[in-house]
């Protein structure tokens, strides 16, 4: 551990339950926003009311920081690559239909408090905390959850530092360059088709450039290629990892030549990973047909939400024996 990770470190209780403290804070900080919206409506706290919104934000900056830790609560710097800008999976649009309905929701509560309807304005106001918590979890997962997923499945590898991997459907290279920093001798490919409605400013000089600042050119290759024919011989890659990039292949026919190539490319021993959502247990099924070994398909934790608690994100793991 570094001198900067020491110093650092999160208070006791946070540093002991990191996720908890960081969802408390959230829950903190959405709650002094609308209790703010309230009193506005009520045109109650007129002098002290300003002085929720920068205590609401410290809550939320604070369950940021917190959730870039790792379990054992050391603010992570390098490991999960936070120095590039690796976009918002969905796109603006995402978050716009968030802002709209939040937009819409507080527009209602204020007036039903100006109305007297209490009832609605609680109502109101509940649904807007929902929407905003919603919120928050989307722009975790598709962020620092979404790193800090993947640090976890990378170290889990044991990687030596001289493979070669390949990232199926890169975008800008969240994943990509947090395999290329764990590659000092080895190398990090990305191939994409680089669709701006899966991911935004999604373009080969966006994860060209985030690996110029992260100070990982040498190490990263990044080819326009299409996930259901990718332009290497057989047996190219050590590792061959795709997160949220296969379920956006229109047909379960070109979603399974997409798992098929990943595995023609793997050298035999390599190792496959992939995320993606509900139903991508799936594809278990075809890497078994395949004639990979020890096929996992687990669901992940909260950091695969998505904005929609419950929603699960799937790890398909599988070695190639061939
Ligand atoms: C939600 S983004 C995820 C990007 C990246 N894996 C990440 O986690 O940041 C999905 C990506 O899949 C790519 N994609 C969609 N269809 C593809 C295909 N047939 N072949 C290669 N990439 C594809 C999109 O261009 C987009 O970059």
């Amino acid at each position: 551990m570094d001198h900067d990770s020491l110093t650092r470190l999160p208070a006791p209780w946070e540093h002991r339950h990191p996720r908890f403290a960081a969802w408390t804070h959230i829950a903190s900080g959405t709650w002094l926003l609308l209790l703010t919206t309230i009193l506005y409506g009520y045109r109650r706290g007129r002098w002290w009311r300003p002085l929720l919104v920068p205590a609401a934000a410290a809550h939320l900056v604070r369950a940021h920081r917190l959730l870039q830790a790792n379990p054992e609560g050391v603010r992570v710097t390098a490991r999960t690559a936070t120095r590039g800008s690796y976009g918002i999976d969905g796109g603006y649009v995402a978050v716009a239909v968030f802002g709209l309905a939040e937009l819409g929701l507080t527009g209602a509560t204020i007036r039903a408090l100006r109305r007297g309807h209490r009832g609605r304005a609680g109502l109101g106001a509940v649904a807007g905390a929902a929407v905003a918590g919603s919120c928050a979890s989307f722009l975790y997962s598709t962020g620092p959850g979404k790193r800090s997923l993947w640090a976890e499945i990378l170290d889990e590898l044991s990687l030596r530092g001289d493979e070669h991997v390949l990232d199926v459907g890169c975008g800008r290279g969240a994943i990509l360059i947090l395999a290329a920093h764990r590659l000092p001798r080895g190398k990090a490919v990305g191939v994409d088709v680089w669709r701006a409605r899966d991911q935004n400013g999604n373009t080969r000089a966006a994860t060209e450039h985030n690996a110029v600042v992260e100070g990982l050119r040498d190490r990263v290759e990044v080819i326009d290629a299409d996930a259901r024919e990718l332009p290497f011989p057989n047996a190219t890659f050590d590792l061959v990892v795709s997160n949220l990039t296969i379920h956006n292949i229109d047909t379960e026919q070109g979603r399974k030549r997409a798992v098929l190539e990943a595995t023609r490319v793997l050298r035999p021993g390599g190792q496959l990973r992939i995320v993606d959502p509900p139903g991508a247990q799936r594809y278990a099924e075809w890497l078994h047909q395949a004639g990979c070994v020890e096929i996992e398909a687990r669901k992940l934790d909260c950091r695969t939400w998505f904005g929609v608690p419950g929603h699960h994100a799937v790890l398909v793991a599988a070695r190639n024996s061939t």
